[in-house]
């Protein structure tokens, strides 16, 4: 019995060294250990034995069987490891390669100059105002003094709905719609999309303007100087000097518009400015009082400014941006710069 074990032991190491693979070194397992496998047999054959030769067999065979199966035990692990060590070496990571860039969202450069608009006037007291984008020509014409024969409308080029429903081409008929509702003091502010038929590099059919307005007993122009004086200092610095011109706009008398200081060449006149050294930014005026009349506000006792600005003509100047289609193409590359 004892020769017998140790050949089958072995036997039984030899096949296992032999192994090259787990599953070469399973089969080796279930041939000597497995319930049908050499060792059982001949626990089987231990039925015929008897007394303490029965019991020194049955030890032998054990012993045999729990080296075989330590040694098993080992090679199945040496498997495992190696499979590890192959695999941690496939799939290595590099940690010193750059990440992948994750891209957070960002406030479109309009709506970040709008913003900033919108918080230099909160500031100073002004509430925003919003009005309808498809407005009725009455609004966006006939209460701000422009009657239907009026040569200023051609000034505007105006997408039409329909006979009297448009586009409107400025937020000034907001101006008219909160003036109808509520009584003077004002301090109001109208951010808003604006249409006009205009397509090349400095204009677009559809921008955004904002339209300001302050009515009181005793508002003058020097009123508007200083406020928007102070304006344009909070956006583009307290340095840039600031001009009035001159202007016309129905519905305003005086009428001015407001130039800044060239902000690329500081004045010395650049392709920019055309070579004026001055970058006309506002248009602006004292409310008209055929304006104040179609409101039915008494413009003995009230007076008052207004003023419109184009938000993408700022960023534009802020940002160096040169050509307004940009703004609308919403190609990630030039958004992700802001
Ligand atoms: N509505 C004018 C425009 O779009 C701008 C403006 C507003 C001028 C208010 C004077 C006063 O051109």
């Amino acid at each position: 019995m004892r020769e017998r074990l140790d050949r089958l032991l072995k036997e039984a190491l030899s096949e296992l060294g032999n192994a090259a693979s787990k599953e070469a070194a399973l089969q080796v397992k279930a041939k000597y250990l497995g319930r049908k496998g050499e060792l059982s047999s001949l626990l089987k054959e231990l039925a015929s034995l008897t007394g303490d030769d029965k019991r020194g067999a049955g030890e032998l065979i054990n012993n045999a069987k729990n080296s075989l199966e330590a040694a098993v035990g080992v090679r199945l692990s040496g498997f495992d490891e190696k499979e590890m060590a192959e695999r941690l070496s496939a799939e290595r990571v590099d940690v010193t390669l750059p990440g992948r860039c994750v891209y957070p969202g960002k406030l479109h450069p309009v709506t970040q100059v709008l913003s900033e608009v919108e918080e230099i006037f909160l500031n100073l007291g002004f509430t925003i105002a919003e009005g309808p984008e498809v407005e009725l020509d009455s609004y966006n014409f006939e209460a701000l003094n422009i009657p239907k024969d009026h040569p200023a409308r051609d000034m505007q080029d105006t997408f039409y709905v329909s006979g009297d429903v448009l586009l409107r081409t400025h937020t000034s008929p907001v101006q008219i719609r909160v003036m109808e509702r509520a009584a003077p003091p004002l301090r109001v502010i109208a951010p808003g999309t604006v249409y006009r038929r205009d397509s090349d590099i400095t204009h677009t059919p559809m921008f955004h303007q904002v339209e300001g307005f302050m009515v009181d007993e005793g508002v003058t122009f020097a009123n508007l100087k200083a406020v928007l004086t102070h304006f344009l200092h909070r956006l583009f610095g307290e340095k840039t000097s600031v001009r009035f011109r001159p202007s016309f706009f129905p519905f305003t008398e005086p009428s001015a518009e407001v130039d800044i200081r060239c902000v690329i060449c500081s004045g010395k006149g650049c392709r920019v400015c055309k070579g004026s050294g001055w970058l006309e930014i506002l248009g602006a005026g004292m409310i008209h009082p055929n304006v104040f009349k179609s409101v039915n506000y008494d413009y003995e006792k009230f007076s008052g400014f207004a003023f419109g600005l184009g938000i993408e003509r700022i960023a534009m100047l802020k940002f160096g941006i040169d050509d307004l289609r940009l703004f609308f193409e919403n190609d990630l590359r030039f958004l992700r710069q802001f």
